[in-house]
Formats: structure tokens, sequence, C-alpha cells
């Protein structure tokens, strides 16, 4: 990258002296508004398209011009391109590259725009295509998710409330709680995209231009819904980027959760399941360690998406209408919280379908802690004794338990009397723990013929995306 300043071709005209040249590195953008080369060329193409159908510009100049920014394409994919410093960002570095290519007619592409419409123009094209990608692996974990959830749809494990055993559950269940959870995530991400689907270009620097320009024209070329309806807004407005990375932080909130629950399981005192050995990593002084890193990396990146939030929600605060140059600072964390969160989904896209589930364990674990004291409560209840009395009798059949260390199903006919004579030798359909489960069967319960369907409705559903 060269760093000579020099007074800025682009903007220098009333200037009596170059930019400090740390001046010119502290107000440059190039180092990482870069990374939208591609978005800037098309806009530009669509740019030149749209003067050149208003009159403004020539066939031959509109064509030149779109040769020259696909040469210019080349060369940066090719990692030919020379970035400058001192043309400040990635906007003015692709315009001077064309304008040494094409001569005169470069200078002409800038008519009727101005950098304020134009990066507020790629940031949106820039997040329409992130959110396509990150929607995708969102899609695919959810997707690992139902097939799983379909396989494991009996197996037991205890759920929990308080991190305390509470009652069964099915694994499948559980895996669909996460499902749900990212459908939302999926819908709030579609939601951003078709609000921000608008083209800001036209808005010039804040006014409009006095060009008689085609905004619907550009709109439909780039695939926006419609021009942005206000100038002012338009080249000031960063409320998208700020909702996407609300729906980010909320999407890597719901993974930390996840891998919470992934990295407990994983260990010894709970052994619900085996990751994978190709997601893990070892220790370099304990031989026997096999560490979840991946889960344990997507909870402690959630922080830092988080701290893009607020970071956006702070640079944007206060600020005066219209353009202000703060709004360069939005780059950076969206960019991260665009890099982290893809990542991470990809992560948990290629390890969720290859989780193994250590299903004796899982059901081992249900077995303690007295899982079914509900549904033996629910059984006295039917047996026409209220309910208040009902959990009075099985916090002491649970306390007898506690005693003597055995489970309610491991306990005798006889034994159950002693805390109701109601009870009878149906009670062992109830305080079974697939007799618990399959007890639960409606809609959003976890009876392993609602996980099956649940599965298929999810399964039916992400293939219609
Ligand atoms: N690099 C600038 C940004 O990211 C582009 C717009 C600059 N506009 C200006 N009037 N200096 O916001």
């Amino acid at each position: 990258m060269s760093d000579q300043s020099s007074t800025n071709a682009s903007w220098g005209g009333r200037f009596s002296e170059p930019t400090d040249a740390f001046v010119a590195r502290y107000t440059a953008s190039v180092d990482f508004d870069r990374r939208m080369y591609r978005q800037d060329i098309q806009g530009s193409v669509a740019h030149a398209k749209m003067l050149c159908k208003v009159g403004v510009l020539t066939e031959q100049e509109r064509d030149d011009i779109i040769r020259g920014l696909e040469e210019v394409r080349i060369e940066i994919e090719r990692g030919d391109f020379e970035w400058s410093v001192a043309l400040e960002d990635v906007h003015m570095n692709i315009e001077a590259a064309l304008t040494k290519k094409i001569g005169i007619t470069g200078k002409k592409l800038h008519t009727g725009r101005s950098r304020n419409d134009q990066v507020a123009t790629d940031i949106r094209l820039y997040l329409r295509d992130e959110i396509d990608a990150i929607s995708a692996e969102l899609t695919r974990l959810q997707q690992g998710l139902a097939e799983l959830a379909e396989k494991e749809a009996d197996t037991i494990m205890p759920g929990f409330t308080h991190l305390q055993t509470a009652q069964p559950v099915t694994f499948g269940h559980h895996l669909l709680a996460w499902n749900a959870m990212l459908e939302r995530d999926y819908a709030r991400l579609q939601d951003c995209r078709a609000r921000m689907n608008q083209l800001p270009l036209g808005a010039a620097a804040l006014a409009g231009t006095t060009y008689p320009i085609d905004r619907f024209y550009t709109a439909e070329l780039l695939g926006f819904d419609a021009p942005t309806e206000n100038s002012l807004d338009s080249v000031s407005d960063r409320d998208f980027a700020i909702e996407f990375c609300s729906a980010a932080a909320l999407i890597m909130m719901h993974m930390s959760r996840f891998s919470e629950e992934l990295v407990l399981w994983a260990s010894a005192q709970f052994r619900f399941i085996d990751l994978p050995d190709r997601f893990c990593t070892g220790s370099s002084i304990m031989p026997q360690k096999k560490n979840p890193d991946v889960p344990e990396l997507v909870r402690g990146k959630t922080g830092r998406v988080y701290g893009h939030l607020v970071g956006l929600l702070t640079l944007m605060k206060s600020q005066p209408l219209a353009y202000n140059k703060d709004n360069q600072e939005d780059k950076e964390p969206l960019f991260d919280t665009v890099d982290t969160l893809r990542d991470s989904l990809r992560a948990f896209a290629d390890m969720a379908p290859n989780l193994i589930a250590r299903k004796d364990d899982m059901r081992e674990a249900a077995m303690r802690g007295f899982s079914t004291a509900t549904d033996l409560a629910d059984y006295v209840v039917r047996k026409g004794i209220p309910f208040r009395d009902a959990h009075e009798i099985v916090g002491k059949a649970v306390g007898y338990g506690v005693k003597t260390g055995k489970d309610l199903s491991e306990m005798t006919l006889k034994e159950l009397q002693q805390f109701s004579t109601e009870i009878t030798a149906d009670v062992f359909d109830v305080l079974t723990l697939e007799g618990s489960v399959a007890a639960r069967n409606h809609i959003g319960g976890t009876a392993p013929d609602q996980v099956r369907a649940a599965a298929a409705r999810a399964k039916a559903a992400l293939a219609q995306r």
C-alpha cells in the first residue's frame, strides 16, 4: 500500500498544502473498506448505465467505464491492485484507477453522486450479500438439527429447570428447542434484509442532485425494491446496520446457550454427548484432555458481537443530519460482526449433526433425581385426590426414595402404597421414563411421536426456503 501524502485529487482544489501524512492515515478507511470493492464496482456500473439512459453519458463513455471497472475488479482479485492511503477510501481508489485506465471519461462517473450516497449503497449491497450467506449457514445448521432430532426422537434425557433434574424429555425435543430459536433468528434476518433493501444512490451529498437521474432504474439494476424516500436520511442512516447487529447479537446469544450446554454435556460429570475429535483440541500437559473449543469459542465470541451492537448504537447517538465522518466508524464493527457470526454458524452447522448422544448415560441421568415425580402426582390426582395433597404424598415418597436410594419406579407397589392407598399396579405405566414422555402427547410436547412430527414439519419448512 502506498501512503505518500499529497493534496487529494478528488477534493484538493481549494487546499493550499498537502494533507498531513499522519492525518491522511488517521482519516483513511481504505485498509478496511476495500473489502467492499465488488459492491462499489457493482454500484458504479449501475450508476453509469443510468447516467447513459438519461443522456448524461454517451454509450461509448458508459461502455468505457464498465470495461475499465471490470479491469479494476480483475486486478484487485488477482492481487495486483495498488491501494493508496492518500486516496482515502475504496471509492476514490477505484475511481482513480479507472481514470488512469480510460482517461477523462473516468472522471465523469462521479456525476450526480457523492461518496456519501455511494458508501451508503455499498454497505447495503455488501450486507445484503452477507445476510444471504449467513442465512444459508443458519439453514444448514437447522437442517442438521432437524435431522438429528428425528433420529433422537425416542432418546430420553433429564430435562432441567434451575439446572436441577425436572422431568424427562426426549433429546430430539431438546434439539428442536434450539431449532425453534434459530427459526426466529432466521425470520429476523429476513426482516432486516427486506427493510434495508432500498437504494440510497441519488441522494448525492445530502440534498439530491440537479441531474435528471432515474433512481427507479438504478434501483432495479441493483435489485433494490425501491429508491429511498428522503435524501438526508439516505446518507445518514445506519439503522439497518444496527438492526443487523441486533439480530446477530440474538443469534450469538442463542448459540452461547447452545454452546454452554454442549460444554457441560461433553464433561465427564454429565457424559451426555461426545463431540467428534475433529471439533476438539487436546492439552499439551494433560494427556487425557479433549476440550470442546468450538462451543467455548462461540460462547466467548458472543461478547464481541454484543460489543459491536453497543458500539454502533453509541456511534449513531446524537449525530445531527446528514452525513458525518463518524459514520466511517460503522464498518469495522459491522465487518467483524459478519465474520464472527458467519464463522460461528459455519462451525456449528458442521458440528451439530455429528453430535453423538450417549443414550445410556442420558437415560441413567434421567433415572436419578426423581424426574417422574410430577407424573406420580398427576396420577394420584386422576384417582380423585386434590393436587395440593397429591404434591404432599409424592413429596413423602421422594423423601423415602432419598433415604433408601431408590427411584420412584424402583419402589414396590407396597412401598408406594404407604403414601396413598389410591395407588395401584397401573402406576408403573406413568413412573417409567418412556411412559412419562409418551404421555406429553400434544403439539409442542416432548412425546416421541410429537418430536417426529415436529422434525418433519421443520424439515419441510426448511426445504421451502
Ligand atoms: N469513507 C467514507 C465513509 O466510510 C466515505 C464517505 C466519505 N464522505 C465524505 N464526505 N468524506 O463514510
